[in-house]
């Protein structure tokens, strides 16, 4: 019984999964037949609608289907995985953070452009006030910044020292007095003026042309053409005019207009001309008041008997007095120049320079003769008993052989000299004609220069913190003392008693008290 009903219940189980297998083929069946006939359908409709063909944009339309599919399934796939999402997330975050440094970098150095920019401007500001207050000093209160000489010989006092008379109210200054103007200045040699050059060239903080005009006659004018301020000098020579590179106007001697292309003429337009004298193959400008000064062109030739052997012309960063004070000094020689010229020098117990007028003199032991010419100008004669060799203990005219300079310091702008360096031999004649020699000469000239500058540009930093160059002058300084109580008297007389002292003699200027000789 018990197997009976045991293979009667496994008979009917297996019945019953018969049963469903076959229903799950006839589900499966009517699926099939269904697509089949769906498929059809859609064929069929297909055909109707095309004419038996399918639509040309079929393949696009299953390729975009495909594409939305795939990604929306990516979504899909993102939203489920968490790791990805957060990755996602930090990365967008890094990408806002990287573009907020970008502009905040940018934001950064503009800041850093605009400080560097005020604090320049504050320099200057500094400047302009140590200037004006140097130029007005209050009653009984010496500036903070510019301390004067008067405090110098205070600290003097105080250490003890009796009272401080060498200074005198003695002061550099690196401005460019108006009263500096008034005199003739030689600018160019004319063995270096050729035909159709134009040369721009910087006086007083302003800039001029200098170049041959239609007669062939040097002439010195603005350069800033009339018409939009372009620089002439970056133009031509046409028949001896100027010709303004931007639109062609064109410019005489005279600095008058003579052409404006393309554009009706107009007359009397023009731009400022010097007056322009050639002497003694240097080029003198007049940068004064007035047309006609009564003042003669200065003779600056060497003395006779000596040929010129170099001319050199070189832009020098440092204010002209500066440049002055140093060629009209010779005590630092065996200290400064120790590669060069006083090389093997050594150090004199003591230096000397003895007047022989009031702006010349020789020094002792060496045997230079040393001269000022106002307003710019210094002359030293070396006596050489072997070329080459300066010997101490004898006096320049007790030598056979001589070498002498002539520099003019020209005030090209604030703290620029354009500085015209000749050189003459009363020996050894022959010897300019050696080929390469005036390169030499420059490099030599250069080296020299280069062994004075560094401390030259050291003083004019430090007077522009306010530092005093004629803090204590000694009898050495002699000749550079009456340089700047020349300098420091320019500006108080009339430009009329300026023109006519100078004229009679710059020393008639110079206050009573010297330093004495030690
Ligand atoms: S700027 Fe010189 S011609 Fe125009
Ligand atoms: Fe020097």
């Amino acid at each position: 019984m018990h197997s009976a009903v045991v293979m009667s219940q496994s008979a009917c189980r297996f019945s019953v999964r018969l049963a469903q297998r076959k229903s799950a083929q006839d589900h499966a069946t009517t699926r099939n037949t269904c697509r089949r006939s769906k498929s059809v359908r859609v064929a069929a409709t297909m055909r109707t609608d095309s004419g038996s063909t399918l639509p040309s944009d079929w393949k696009d339309t299953v390729s975009k289907d495909l594409q939305y599919i795939t990604k929306t399934s990516e979504k899909i796939a993102q939203a489920l995985n968490p790791e990805e999402r957060e990755m996602q997330e930090l990365q967008q975050k890094m990408e806002a953070l990287q573009s907020e440094l970008a502009s905040s970098h940018v934001e950064v150095h503009r800041s850093e452009g605009l400080v560097d920019r005020t604090l320049e401007e504050l320099r200057e500001l500094e400047n302009v006030v140590n200037r004006i207050q140097v130029a007005n000093p209050p009653s009984g209160s010496p500036t903070k910044t510019q301390p004067d000489t008067t405090a110098s010989s205070e600290t003097v006092v105080r250490q003890g020292s009796k009272k401080n008379w060498r200074n005198n109210g003695l002061r550099s200054t690196l401005k460019m007095e108006e009263g500096l103007k008034n005199f003739w200045y030689p600018i160019q040699f004319t063995s270096k003026m050729k035909p159709d050059v134009l040369e721009p060239i910087e006086l007083f903080g302003e800039t001029w042309v200098l170049f041959r005009d239609a007669e062939g006659k040097a002439a010195c004018i603005r350069d800033e053409c009339a018409h939009r301020a372009c620089p002439l000098s970056l133009g031509t020579i046409n028949e001896g005019r100027v010709t303004c590179a931007y639109h062609g106007w064109e410019f005489n001697g005279q600095g008058m207009c003579e052409k404006m292309p393309s554009t009706p003429m107009c007359k009397g337009v023009g731009v400022r001309a010097l007056q322009v004298v050639e002497k003694d193959g240097l080029v003198f400008v007049w940068t004064g008041e007035g047309q006609e000064p009564d003042i003669e062109v200065p003779d600056l030739n060497p003395p006779e008997g000596y040929t010129i052997h170099s001319e050199i012309v070189l832009d020098v960063p440092v204010e002209h007095g500066l440049l002055v004070e140093n060629l009209l000094d010779l005590a630092h020689a065996p200290f400064t120049h120790t590669a060069t010229f006083a090389r093997g020098w050594p150090i004199p117990d003591s230096v000397k320079f003895h007047l022989q007028d009031k702006l010349a003199g020789n020094w002792d032991p060496y045997p230079i003769d040393m001269s000022f010419l106002p307003p710019v100008m210094t002359f030293s004669t070396i006596g050489l008993n072997q070329p080459g060799k300066i010997e101490r203990g004898l006096q320049c005219k007790d030598c056979k052989k001589h070498l002498h300079q002539l520099h003019v310091n020209l005030p090209a702008k604030e703290g620029h000299t354009r500085l015209l360096y000749r050189m003459s031999l009363d020996f050894l004649g022959w010897a300019r004609f050696i080929p390469g020699i005036q390169l030499v000469w420059k490099a030599v000239a250069n080296q020299v220069l280069g062994e004075d500058l560094r401390l030259v540009l050291g003083q004019q930093d430090r007077m522009q913190r306010g530092g005093n160059t004629w803090g204590f002058p000694v009898p050495y300084d002699k000749l550079a003392v009456r340089y700047r109580r020349w300098r420091n008297e320019l500006d108080k007389m009339s430009p009329m008693a300026k023109a006519q002292e100078i004229k009679m003699n710059a020393g008639e200027l110079f206050m009573e008290e010297e330093p004495q000789e030690a």
